[in-house]
């Protein structure tokens, strides 16, 4: 049961101390470069206040597209962006979307007031459904909370923050590897960050032992972070039977798991099927967290729509822990924004308009399913050295290629192509006129001499 904790009483625990202490880990290389003699005051008006400041470096992820935007190429591809596009190389807006908006804006009643701290109640409530089922019995009691968040990054960020104040172990476990921004993000939180082992580089595949042996030993009562499904950056997902196992012994060592469910949809075309993992977590009747992001499975990446559930014992709980939540959200943001929950509420709510989306949604999935095949086949045809049957077996919007860094460097030098230095391409970023540039991208990389 979480203990019900004030917030006064919780400011002057170890929690802030805890973060102040990760925030002064991060900046002492700055802070060794400051010399205080030279800080200007605020008043002298002959430097900035900022001069001391050493330039970031780009986000990993992100910054390949700016040096994508910068080649001037013609024949340059952009395969480092997480985002969905069309054959013709486009972004997507979903024709569901667009209507929903249209219907939004004729809406004379209307208004653009502030929302309460938790949302709009109709897409927490719609949203709780899209992830457990309808007929989930957690829902049914009320032993769910769900708070409408920024995304999926802001869902994991308060559910984060809410652990570091609330939960009696502090320490995450993520999979090694993993999106880049999870562990800045719960450390950020206030949560110690440790990794268990999930890709065998040697099979391309999962290394479940690995996997079952770190968890195994990791202490009890952590918490522990799993992909819901499309295992971003690797696209290796646990089999149905590896999941059963993962369940029974997160449950039996008193683990509490929490979701990062970012691509539901996205990696089989089925919305209840990316959803199972989850769902057979709800339904052995033990506590969890779920961040959920509709950037993906609605396009609708820039208007920052997702929520947090926190699935509890009861719902007495329950309604506790919201309250707590809301003390998380409220000095972070205040409260979040109208527009993207009202479209995703308005295509949950309407059946018709929730079947026009699952096809949409389904021919986005289908569609990079078939770059994967397409892809896999021209290097086949080309004599690629390799097993590259990974292609074909990873699942979602990423492909871990296997290639190493200096061939990334090579392909994007010699065929413009750009990645992450992992070897991740999205295959969301491929079309059937860009993959036999890929392809013989990758073939000469794999056979050059060096
Ligand atoms: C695994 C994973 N989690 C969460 C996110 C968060 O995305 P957003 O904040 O755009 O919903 C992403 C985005 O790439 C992701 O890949």
């Amino acid at each position: 049961m979480v203990p019900p904790v004030s917030f006064e009483s919780n400011r002057s625990s170890s929690f802030s101390d805890r973060r102040l202490n990760i925030l002064a880990n991060h900046f002492v290389t700055l802070n060794n470069s400051i010399d205080s003699n030279i800080f200007p005051s605020p008043t002298a008006s002959s430097d900035s206040v900022f001069a001391h400041l050493l330039r970031a470096p780009e986000d990993p992820i992100l910054g390949v597209t700016v040096a994508y935007n910068k080649d001037p190429s013609p024949v340059k591809l952009n395969l480092g962006v997480g985002a969905y596009r069309t054959e013709e190389g486009k972004p997507l807006v979903l024709n569901v979307v667009r209507r929903v908006e249209q219907q939004l804006v004729n809406e004379a009643s209307r208004n653009k007031e502030y929302l309460p701290i938790v949302g709009v109640a109709d897409f927490n409530k719609l949203s709780a459904r899209l992830i457990f089922g309808a007929d989930s019995p957690a829902i049914q009691e009320n032993r769910v909370t769900t708070v409408q968040c920024l995304s999926g990054t802001g869902s994991l960020r308060v559910g984060g923050e809410f652990l570091a104040r609330h939960y009696h172990q502090r320490t995450i476990y993520i999979p090694q590897p993993t999106w880049g921004n999870h562990p800045k993000i719960f450390t950020l939180a206030g949560l110690s960050v440790k990794t268990y082992r999930y890709y065998a580089p040697r099979t391309k595949g999962l290394d479940f032992q690995g996997l079952l042996e770190d968890l195994g030993s990791a202490p009890s009562g952590s918490v522990v972070l799993l992909h819901a499904c499309a295992h971003n950056p690797t696209g290796v997902d646990p089999t149905p039977e590896q999941w059963e196992h993962i369940r029974q012994l997160i449950r039996s060592k008193a683990l509490l798991p929490f979701f990062d469910s970012a691509y539901q949809g996205f990696a089989s075309g089925s919305l209840d099927t990316d959803a199972q993992p989850v769902r057979t977590f709800v339904a052995d009747g033990g506590e969890l967290l779920v961040a959920q992001s509709y950037a993906k499975n609605m396009g609708l990446y820039g208007e920052r729509v997702g929520a947090l559930s926190i699935v509890c014992k009861s719902a007495d709980v329950a309604s506790r822990v919201e309250s707590q939540v809301k003390l998380v959200v409220r000095p972070m943001y205040s409260n979040p924004p109208i527009h993207g929950a009202s479209i995703v509420a308005a295509i949950l709510r309407d059946r018709n308009l929730y079947n026009e989306w699952t096809i949409e949604l389904k021919a986005m999935a289908d569609r990079i399913i078939n770059m994967r095949q397409k892809l896999f086949d021209a290097l086949r045809s080309r004599g690629t050295p390799g097993d590259w049957s990974h292609i074909i077996k990873q699942i979602g919007m990423f492909t871990f290629t296997g290639l190493n860094a200096e061939q990334v460097s090579f392909m994007t030098k010699e065929y413009h192509i750009y990645m992450t230095f992992d070897g991740r391409i999205s295959m969301a970023g491929l079309s059937s006129k860009t993959v036999p540039h890929l392809a013989d991208a990758i073939h000469a990389a794999v056979t050059r001499a060096v």
